[in-house]
């Protein structure tokens, strides 16, 4: 139980040692020391610091100094290596794009998960590895589990030994990961002209720009623009650093039929495949809002009760008077 401290109890309590008789005559020659000290002929010196004429000249030599750097070497020092790469390797910058689960209380779009994963089965699979994702993650998710065992079952994966020391083949299950197009990274870059298509589990958190980067990379593709010439084999995109890219367009107009009839444009497609690369890299993004919603509620609530407990506690201490009662003189 919280308990009023009564203001008369403090009274009795015993006087801080700075109230003891003997200090608080000793006092005004303190202050004295101290005045004789400030007025000494640390006031000029003060009174230079303080000066507006100072204050300006600083400032003046300053912003040359900046100037003057600026103009011999083109930039302030160390402000270039906050950059990556150059700015002409640097491609064009993605818009920002109105996600539907940005906002603080958004969750992914499911419906759009599910139509991302069959665009990534049926396009990008080709080519990209999903290394970090299991069958059984797409559980719940955006298949059910009878789904999703049907389509790791149409996959065949390697396993084994067996009692004769043998690998064998089987066919999938939940627990089997994403099987990748290419058995290795020479494999891979030997059908790409040389180009490695990247493990796509985690490169919306890998690529600056992230969703908005590789949505607008997908549909970005354009002719090169005069003047610029793009090797044999890649392919010009503005949003790639550097512009050639070893990755055609993929995406076409109708290229995939969605069984809920959504239509299958070029943006909706790369809409979709983004918000299903996003869930493979973020597969906790929905859990995590509903957790720090409630964090940030709970908090709240203790934030306020710990105030009002503070100064319920802290009043009768702020609110106290001390006073000195110097004892009465028994020689009058
Ligand atoms: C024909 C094979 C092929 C297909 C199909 C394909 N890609 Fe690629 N992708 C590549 C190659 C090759 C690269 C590497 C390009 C490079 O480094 O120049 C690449 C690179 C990428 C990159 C990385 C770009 C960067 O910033 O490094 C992303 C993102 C990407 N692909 C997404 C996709 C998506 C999404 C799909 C499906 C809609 C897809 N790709 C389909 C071959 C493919």
């Amino acid at each position: 139980m919280l308990r009023r401290w009564g203001a008369g109890a403090l009274n009795r309590t015993a006087p801080l040692p700075l109230f003891r008789p003997k200090n608080v005559l000793r006092l005004p020659r303190a202050l004295a020391v101290r005045n004789a000290s400030t007025a000494s002929s640390s006031n000029a010196f003060e009174s230079f610091l303080n000066s507006r004429v100072t204050l300006v000249s600083v400032s003046l030599f300053t912003a040359g100094s900046v100037a003057w750097y600026t103009h011999l070497y083109g930039s302030l020092p160390f402000l270039p290596q906050v950059h990556a790469s150059l700015d002409s390797d640097e491609g064009l910058h993605p818009p920002a794009y109105p996600w539907s689960h940005m906002g603080l209380f958004d969750t992914f779009d499911h419906a759009s998960i599910r139509r991302g994963y069959q665009v990534y089965r049926e396009v990008c699979a080709a080519c990209h590895s999903l290394d970090r994702i299991a069958w059984r993650n797409l559980v719940g998710v955006s298949h059910n589990v009878d789904e999703v065992k049907a389509m790791a079952e149409e996959v065949e994966y390697q396993d084994g030994p067996n009692d004769e020391g043998e690998m064998f083949t089987r066919t999938g299950k939940l627990a089997d990961y994403m099987p990748p197009p290419y058995a290795n990274e020479e494999a891979a870059r030997a059908g790409n002209a040389g180009a490695l298509p990247p493990d796509l589990s985690l490169i919306v958190k890998a690529r600056h720009g992230g969703a908005d980067y590789v949505f607008s990379l997908l549909t970005g593709y354009v002719d090169p623009p005069a003047g610029v010439e793009v090797r044999e084999g890649m392919n010009y995109n503005p949003f790639f650093p550097g512009g050639a890219i070893g990755m055609a367009r993929v995406l076409f107009d109708g290229l995939v039929e969605f069984e809920d009839g959504t239509p299958a444009t070029t943006s909706q497609m790369a809409k979709d495949v983004v918000t299903f690369l996003h869930w493979a890299a973020e597969p906790e993004h929905d859990e995590r809002k509903k957790n720090g919603i409630k964090a940030v509620i709970l908090f709240s609530v203790l934030t306020l009760a710990s105030l009002y407990v503070k100064r319920f506690k802290w009043t009768p201490i702020k609110n106290r008077k001390i006073f000195y009662d110097p004892p009465a003189d028994k020689t009058h």
